[in-house]
């Protein structure tokens, strides 16, 4: 994912960086990757890089790492709040990772597990509490003092807040989600008019299926935390712009970062809090890290490649 570019529409971007790009990727990386091990922390391979990404969602030639500030800053705020976002934004945060489930009355909320317990005063499923009972929780008492008062935003409430405030959002559709719920997201995204700043990604391949049947001019990102037998294959078969892999998982198959830029699809990492697997992760030339520590990727980021 890189900042400065409008996420068009995946299949023109292919056609037009053309096989020349391609190919130039193709030999740059395999020299990068000829040897399959594991992302090393301490000493990890130069990257060899095409100088023109194959696709707006990859990093260019000594381009910083893209920062995805994990649930927002979730170290110095409740995680998936709107105080939360605006911590992480005020960091420097552009990319934001949140979770959304809907409420028993089908609206989105911005919540990560399935149920309410650990993050908010309330008990329960999601899928239980209605819009009106979610809208009464206090999600910032759990995690500070400070923080009470703090409510779970609805998809619409923090859409707004990013159209407002500024930044995008990486949006994980967290579990199963039926068609119907699907739309309802992809609805609320395309009135907000936020479809540019806006990436769609979930474990859940059904999700991401209806997504782009919905909402073609979406990114899409498959989320995975063990490998896919063929990725690429996948990718191509759900269109993916990015497919976006544990650190744990690409670990088994570094190779996969050359494979999947050689097919014109990023990668992006989580949850990666440390400098030392940020290191690793940067000379794998990986696009972007999903992270805790944002603020601090952020920096580290800039610091290497200024
Ligand atoms: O964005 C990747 C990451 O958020 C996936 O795991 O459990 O934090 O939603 P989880
Ligand atoms: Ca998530």
């Amino acid at each position: 994912m890189r900042e400065a570019q409008p996420p068009a529409a995946r299949s023109r971007r292919r056609r037009t960086v053309g096989l020349a790009a391609g190919t130039a990727a193709v030999a740059g990386l395999a020299t990068a990757f000829v040897v399959a091990a594991p992302p090393s922390e301490s000493a990890p391979r130069p990257v060899a890089r095409a100088t023109v990404a194959a696709s707006p969602w990859m990093r260019a030639a000594g381009a910083p790492l893209t920062v995805i500030a994990h649930r927002g800053a979730p170290s110095a705020a409740p995680e998936n709040t709107l105080v939360s976002d605006e911590v992480a934004r005020r960091g420097g945060a552009v990319w934001i990772e949140n979770d959304v489930q809907p409420s028993k009355d089908g609206v989105p909320y911005v919540l990560h597990d399935a149920t309410v317990d650990r993050t908010t005063d309330g008990t329960g499923p999601i899928r239980s509490l209605t819009s009106g009972q979610l809208d009464a929780l206090d999600a910032g008492s759990w995690f500070a003092p400070a923080y009470a008062g703090t409510r779970v935003p609805t998809l619409a409430a923090q859409l707004t807040d990013l159209r407002e405030r500024g930044g995008k959002l990486l949006l994980e559709i967290k579990g199963r989600h039926s068609r119907a719920e699907v739309d309802r997201i992809v609805r609320e995204v395309r009135e907000q008019d936020m479809t540019d700043r806006v990436f769609v990604q979930s474990f859940d391949v059904p999700s991401l299926r209806y997504a782009h049947e919905l909402a073609p001019e979406l990114p899409l990102g498959l989320l995975r935390d063990t490998l896919d037998a063929d990725p690429v294959a996948l990718a191509r078969e759900l269109d993916l712009s990015a497919y976006n892999v544990s650190y744990a998982a690409l670990a088994t198959r570094p190779q996969l970062v050359g494979d999947l830029h050689a097919a014109g699809v990023a990668v992006n990492v989580w949850t990666v809090d440390t400098p030392a697997r940020w290191k690793a992760l940067d000379a794998l030339g990986v696009d972007g890290v999903i992270t805790n520590r944002p603020t601090e990727l952020g920096g580290w980021s800039s610091g290497r490649t200024s």
